[in-house]
């Protein structure tokens, strides 16, 4: 029996070693490799490292080294061919039978790469060439640079039937057809598949030409236009930039995953070269697992309409069967009917870099997403959220990850319906602040979000104030749960103690604050939680220490401060966020409504900072 070269190398790439070595031997993360005792010779300290984009082990101790296979026969003692049929089983291959064709299909293959180098220098030709004015024309208002046309091999069809056919007849019609150029009809003369449209050259990871997606140059069915899976090409395991993205994410430890190749190019010309995107499906769980040879936390781009949101569920569920420790998804939504190279021709590449800043974690989406499938108002509909749940729950093979989405989907839903919301107090306290403030604050609270909240500038100061807040008050803390765990503080040290608070919250019922910094001082954040203690830089009440017998008066009151300062800030980017947008409404078309909407921004604008300063001279209650 004859194993090619070719067939050896995608049974490797389908291979993930860490998982394979880590079966038999503990393994540990160290960077983007892991390390080992090295189970060749005797060690204490690892000196034993698998690196998964490349495939193979090393050990630097005994220089033991090598790949999938290698591991399987001198590991596991396999003989060679039990060694690649045990991998080929689990990686959904099929061993060649010992069949002399093999051979030539193998040869067959080899040509096929040929044929599509040839077909993709034609393109390039034809685009070239006067033909393909409209298509440079096309590109040229779609703001592709000439260096990423060249970059990325656009290239052009011309629309006739049997240009590529005969331009490329050496190759013969057969291999023209089996290479997916050619449309073949029963019995009928094949011609060609691509005509008239803007041809977009797919690589596999070596860079190799391995099948073409066409877009139509104006308006018509079908948009794109791919190359049927042929010998070279399965739409469900290959990823568009593949091969540029991986030396890529080298710099930078993260992947990007987009819809379309048109958005991966754009974000590649503007300097997000970390890109990858399926083709004109959902993501498979093949290609998660190619994703996550690079890095552990890919960045989803959906978009944040319906149907957007909907594909990023999609996603998200189809990973929890091959979820494993370390590795996830991770998700953006982006303005609603934008694709990402919508939102960088309209808002430039630094708000697209806003948004991969602060992306939604797995556990997050799926607990939005199913929040927010239907009304939960009565018992029937919140039971069904929770049914839905812990289905997908079930769903997630590995148990320890299981284990900890449950008890956050429980701690979620229990926040969510069971316990106690503050009340009575609290709306006396918005009832004395200004008139309106309380029911624009609630439309403007971000929990519908689809991301977090971003704290910065001289709101840092006040979530500072908070965190003192919460350490004197710990019981607030659960009480806030959802609001909290949105928040992102620009400032590393406060998120580390934020998160902190958060957990020992989750992990513990009855917190008083000694007990608290009892937790916070087996963390590096209990420095940073004394000093916060100590500081008086904002007056509020609830960063006052009270007196062991103060009357319960003035409890309540630090309290409600500090629920009603959570609301302020939570709230306020949102509605920062929705000024600037009425704003620029007003400067576009400047009609009666859309000036009201500002006004009406500005107003409570206004009133957020009135409530802040209202908050921060109490008269003294000491
Ligand atoms: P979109 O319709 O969102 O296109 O399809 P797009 O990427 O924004 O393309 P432009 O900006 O209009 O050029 C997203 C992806 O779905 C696949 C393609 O891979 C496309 O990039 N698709 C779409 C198809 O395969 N066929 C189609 O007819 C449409
Ligand atoms: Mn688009």
């Amino acid at each position: 029996m004859t194993l090619s070269p070719q067939w050896l190398d995608e049974l490797r790439s389908r291979t993930t070693l860490s998982t394979l070595i880590g079966r038999t031997v503990k393994i540990q993360k160290a960077g983007r490799e892991f390390k080992a005792c090295c189970p060749f010779h005797n060690e204490k300290t690892p000196s034993f490292t698998i690196n998964d984009e490349k495939g193979f082990y090393h050990c630097f101790g005994c220089g033991a080294h090598g790949d999938a296979i290698r591991w399987m026969t001198d590991q596991r003692g396999l003989s060679f061919m039990d060694a690649v049929k045990d991998l080929a089983a689990e990686a959904q291959m099929e061993v060649p039978a010992p069949d002399p064709r093999a051979a030539q299909r193998q040869e067959a293959r080899a040509t096929l790469h040929d044929v599509m180098a040839s077909a993709q220098d034609w393109f390039v030709t034809q685009f070239n060439g006067i033909e393909g004015a409209a298509a440079r024309e096309y590109l040229k208002n779609r703001g592709i640079s000439e260096k990423t046309i060249r970059e990325f091999g656009f290239g052009f069809a011309p629309d006739s039937r049997g240009r590529l056919k005969e331009a490329l007849s050496v190759h013969g019609v057969d291999q023209l057809v089996e290479a997916g150029l050619l449309i073949k009809v029963d019995d009928r003369d094949p011609y060609d598949r691509f005509r008239g449209r803007l041809m977009i050259p797919i690589r596999d990871p070596r860079g190799r030409v391995i099948a073409f997606g066409g877009r139509i140059l104006g308006d018509g069915e079908p948009k794109y236009l791919n190359s049927p899976d042929t010998p070279l090409f399965d739409k469900g395991r290959t990823l568009y930039n593949l091969d540029k993205a991986s030396p890529a994410s080298r710099q930078t430890g993260r992947i990007l995953v987009v819809e379309g190749y048109m958005d991966a190019i754009a974000l590649a010309q503007a300097g997000f070269e970390d890109v990858v995107a399926p083709l004109g499906t959902a993501l498979t769980e093949h290609q998660i697992e190619r994703i996550w040879k690079m890095v552990e936390a890919p960045i989803l781009c959906f978009d944040g309409d319906n149907a957007g949101q909907k594909a990023a569920m999609r996603a998200a569920l189809r990973a929890l069967p091959i979820l494993r420790p370390s590795h996830s998804l991770n998700f953006i939504a982006l303005p609603a009917g934008q694709d990402p190279d919508d939102l960088l021709r309209s808002e430039g590449p630094q708000a697209f870099a806003a948004l991969i800043d602060q992306p939604q974690m797995l556990g997050d989406k799926i607990w939005q997403a199913e929040f927010e499938a239907e009304p939960l108002n009565t018992p029937e509909t919140k039971a069904g959220l929770k049914k839905r749940l812990s289905d997908h729950i079930r769903d997630i093979s590995d148990q320890d990850i299981a284990q900890h989405y449950r008890q956050d989907f429980q701690q979620r839903y229990e926040e969510a319906f069971f316990r106690k919301r503050d009340s009575g107090p609290g709306q006396k306290q918005f009832a004395r602040s200004k008139s309106g403030f309380k029911s624009q604050y609630v439309s403007f609270k971000p929990m519908d979000d689809t991301k977090s909240v971003l704290i910065d500038g001289h709101d840092l100061r006040i979530a500072k104030a908070i965190l003192g807040g919460l350490i004197r008050h710990p019981a607030q803390i659960s009480k806030h749960f959802e609001e909290l765990t949105v928040l992102r503080l620009a400032d590393s040290q406060m998120q580390a103690l934020l998160s902190e608070l958060i957990h020992a919250a989750m992990s513990k019922e009855m917190l008083d604050m000694q007990g608290l910094l009892t937790i916070l001082e087996q963390t590096d954040c209990y420095n940073v939680a004394k000093g916060l203690l100590r500081a008086d830089a904002l007056n509020f009440t609830f960063n006052r220490k009270l007196p062991d017998n103060a009357p319960s008066d003035d409890i309540e009151r630090a309290q409600n401060d500090l629920v009603e300062a959570i609301k302020v800030i939570t709230a306020r980017p949102g509605l920062e966020a929705a000024l600037a947008e009425a704003t620029r409404r007003v400067q576009d078309n400047l009609d009666e409504e859309s000036y009201a909407e500002q006004q009406r921004l500005r107003q409570a604008k206004q009133e957020f900072h009135d409530r802040l300063v209202e908050l921060t001279q109490v008269d003294d209650i000491v």
